[in-house]
């Protein structure tokens, strides 16, 4: 009895756990979903896994906009240990694919047809050298504006449609003794702000102009200073407590109806979703006022590192799952994104989903889709650190609008 219980113990020691199936197949997959929404919506992957027998090694990293992450990733990659798969965005996935880490998706790629249904925009950041080296999850975009109902049928300001619309509905809600504008202070949330403000404020040649072809001139011009100058105005509608704040608090307050709006990038709208308020109810999705027909997108891709024979299988089995047309529908009614497939219906999105998915689409044929600075779709990581640290120092108030504005084209010149 006594040596039978020993080997069993020292057969679970080495891994072969009563539960665990011996041979079932694994992924590890680095990530940064772990807010209510974003979590439940991972659970749609990891079932259907479970389904074909791969089982799935959670690796979280928290920290909105997935900086944490990308740092842990570091360090797991050059210790020559890395995951299956990341969670990833844009110009991150090019900087590893670069230095030759990423595996090859494209036999399993060829198969599923991939290049017909999946669009250039994201296809840019899927594939180098002409190969497939991450699998498209979703496509978020960041200028969206969330309003609590209840307060906004208060308050009685009529929909923004521009920049002093959206400051005439903040007074509104702050001659109504509600905190206009629920902000998080987080680099992430401040420059996905800024996503918006410069849209709003520039233009979609501005945007262009400034956060995709760098241009020094642009990054030092008085419409610049008017974004930053924007951006101080908008944080004196915040409440005193932004330090340490996380985006998914910002949203609970505006769910729980203590700040009238969120400025945050349909992410958020996972939030809304888990917490069970619907649009149109008990909430309202429109874009940040001055920016419709335009969209900052950000694509979150499951990067695919070089894996050893005995995990490649599983490898391909995760890529597979994930541009299941099925999953693509399922996982992003529940992420607050819209496919990253062109081919998916939107029958069941909800009316915020829905707009979504005929904004890209209409974006995408009319050339004003764009890609966001604040998550990685339109400048290298390090031009975007170099931006994030200007607007941070600006949000605390260690620098003026004056000052932000003679720092961000040198600062950009020097990470480029
Ligand atoms: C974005 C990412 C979203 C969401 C958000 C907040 O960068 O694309 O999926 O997770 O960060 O963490």
């Amino acid at each position: 009895m006594r040596k039978t219980l020993l080997a069993m113990t020292s057969l679970v020691a080495l891994g072969f756990g009563v539960n665990a199936a011996a041979a079932e197949e694994q992924v590890e997959v680095l990530h940064w979903w772990t807010s209510g929404g974003e979590a439940k919506a991972l659970t749609v992957l990891k079932d259907n896994l479970q389904k074909e027998g791969v089982g799935w090694q959670d690796m979280p990293v928290a920290g909105g906009g997935g900086d944490a992450a990308m740092t842990v990733l570091r360090t797991r990659v050059t210790s020559g240990n890395p995951p299956t798969a990341a969670q990833m965005l844009g110009f991150d996935i090019t900087s590893w694919a670069e230095q030759g880490a990423l595996g090859d998706l494209t036999s399993i790629a060829t198969k599923e047809n991939w290049d017909k249904v999946i669009p250039a925009a994201l296809q840019k950041f899927s594939k180098y050298d002409g190969k497939w080296i991450a699998a498209p999850v979703n496509v978020h975009s960041t200028n969206w504006i969330w309003i609590n109902k209840a307060l906004y049928d208060k308050a009685g300001a009529p929909a923004p449609k521009d920049y002093d619309g959206f400051i005439a509905m903040l007074d509104k809600f702050k001659a109504a003794g509600v905190t206009p504008l629920a902000i998080a202070g987080q680099g992430m949330d401040e420059m996905t702000l800024l996503d918006s403000v410069t849209l709003s404020t520039g233009g979609l040649d501005f945007y262009k102009k400034a956060f995709v072809d760098l241009d020094q001139a642009s990054l030092g011009s008085d419409t610049m200073k008017k974004i930053f100058e924007r951006m101080v105005q908008l944080r004196g509608y915040a409440d005193a407590n932004i330090e340490g704040r996380n985006w998914d608090q910002a949203t609970a307050m505006v769910i729980k109806g203590e700040a009238g709006v969120q400025a945050m990038g349909d992410w958020a709208k996972g939030e809304f979703r888990s917490a069970s308020k619907k649009p149109g109810e008990d909430f309202v999705c429109l874009r940040f006022p001055g920016t419709q027909g335009m969209v900052t997108f950000n694509s979150d891709q499951f990067a695919m590192f070089k894996v050893g024979a005995d995990r490649q299988d599983a490898q391909y089995k995760l890529a597979a799952a994930v541009e299941d047309p099925k999953f693509q529908s399922a996982f992003n009614v529940v992420k607050g994104s819209v496919p990253a497939r062109t081919d998916v219906p939107d029958t069941d999105f909800d009316a915020c989903g829905k707009k979504g998915m005929k904004d890209l689409a209409e974006a995408n044929e009319k050339g004003t889709l764009v890609g966001s600075l604040a998550h990685g779709h339109a400048a290298p990581p390090a031009v975007k650190q170099a931006v994030t640290d200007v607007v941070v120092k600006l949000f605390s108030k260690q620098i003026t609008p004056e000052q932000a504005v003679k720092e961000l084209p040198e600062a950009v010149a020097a990470a480029q």
